[in-house]
């Protein structure tokens, strides 16, 4: 079987990462029946720090192709990526097209794919904010929508696709961002040391901060808002971190917003070094997805910028508060206790082998008479 795996975002480097490693075990336990993956990156993040990092970090192949994309407006960049995409697809052929999550990068490869009748596999499947102000919200929707496989994270997710009147071909395997942090935690655990001390923290004596949503980075009001209660809840003995995305800086150096001494803006960092100060933060304050269920499964308490989130039992279960850029909320979340309740993470993400199902399954389907590929 020959799939196509389109990245092009941070955390869809990520996610792939634990896919690729399936299908490296899947070939090794199954010669005869191998999965051949081709990894197409859009390039529509390219530095460094926000890309190359993570396929030398986390084992990931090479790209077989960079399209080079970059940053664009929604429209430009996205159609730029079909085009790219697209002709891609039409020289490999592939027996489907994986995309992951919710970025542009899922919308064009789904799009180019599904125009092409290669079965389009969405990995992070179902997940809704219900704000279709999102443009996440929108790749999610049209995504699952033109999806033939839906490998849903959570039941959560299999429920809102039913309610959408999508049940056929929606399976749950787990979250692949808990396959990750299960298998490079342990890969983390040294440079905890080495992160702390290039920072000058202690474990346990600061706040690690993550802000780049379009709605908090775009709008002024909102980011001064947040930006003032980080201020306000740094101190000399416990610092505010800030690993800074770079839209965000694009954005702070515009709105020219002065930070105190006690919040260190640095540049992002790599996966292994953001679990490491993730497992040794206070508390979490994020408006980033994946680093909300990180928190969750780190046991760190964490507060979210932003008025709803997709992972909704991350605050059933009491460990996340919904501060939106409140300034006072946020600064009274930080006080308040985090009420946590006894909820096993595997009962709601899986047991840390979602990747490993997704190549089974996809191994299964091939063999079935009415195979789809
Ligand atoms: C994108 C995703 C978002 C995801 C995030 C993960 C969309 C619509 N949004 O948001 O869902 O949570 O990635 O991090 O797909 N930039 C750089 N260098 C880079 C990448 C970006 O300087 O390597 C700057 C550019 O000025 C660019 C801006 O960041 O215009 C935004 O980048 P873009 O990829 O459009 O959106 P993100 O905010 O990264
Ligand atoms: N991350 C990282 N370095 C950073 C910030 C985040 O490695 O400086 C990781 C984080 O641990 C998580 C993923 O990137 O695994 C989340 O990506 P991001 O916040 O960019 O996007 P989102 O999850 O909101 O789509």
């Amino acid at each position: 079987m020959k799939l196509i795996s389109i990245v092009g975002a941070r955390p869809q480097i990520i996610k792939a990462a634990a896919v690729s490693r399936a299908t490296l075990e899947h070939n090794t336990k199954r010669s005869g029946d191998a999965i051949s993956e081709i990894i197409v990156h859009t390039g529509q993040h390219y530095d460094e720090n926000m890309s190359e990092v993570f396929f030398e970090e986390l084992d990931i192949p090479e790209p077989d192709y960079n399209l080079g994309v970059g940053s664009a407006s929604h429209g430009q960049q996205t159609g730029k990526m079909l085009q790219k995409i697209e002709a891609v697809l039409i020289k490999e052929r592939p027996d489907c097209c994986l995309v992951y999550g919710d970025t542009n990068s899922t919308l064009a490869g789904a799009l180019a794919a599904v125009k092409l009748h290669i079965p389009v596999v969405h990995v992070e499947a179902g997940l809704r904010s219900f704000n279709r102000k999102m443009p996440e919200e929108i790749n999610r929707v049209v995504t699952d929508h033109i999806s033939e496989l839906l490998f849903c994270p959570t039941q959560t997710a299999v429920d809102n696709l039913k309610k959408e009147g999508i049940s056929r071909g929606v399976h749950r395997v787990g979250d692949v961002m808990y396959d990750c942090i299960l298998f490079y935690a342990k890969r983390a655990k040294p440079v905890e040391q080495k992160v702390l001390e290039r920072l000058a923290i202690q474990s346990k004596s600061y706040y690690l901060t993550t802000v780049h949503r379009a709605e908090n980075a775009d709008d002024n009001v909102r980011l001064t808002n947040i930006f003032e209660a980080l201020n306000e809840i740094a101190t000399a003995d416990c610092p505010v971190v800030l690993p800074l995305h770079p839209r965000t800086v694009k954005c702070v150096q515009k709105l020219g917003f002065d930070f105190s001494n006690c919040v260190r803006v640095i540049q992002p960092v790599s996966y292994l070094e953001m679990i490491a100060l993730e497992n040794n933060a206070l508390m979490i304050l994020t408006d980033s997805g994946g680093v909300q269920k990180e928190a969750y499964w780190l046991n760190v308490p964490c507060i979210t910028l932003r008025n709803e989130t997709e992972w909704v039992e991350t605050v059933e279960s009491g460990w996340n508060i919904l501060a939106g850029a409140d300034k006072q909320r946020i600064i009274e979340s930080v006080r308040c206790r985090h009420r946590r309740q006894d909820v096993s993470p595997e009962s709601i993400y899986g047991n840390g082998k979602a990747a490993e199902r997704i190549c089974n399954i996809l191994h299964w389907l091939q063999t079935q008479a009415e195979s789809i590929f």
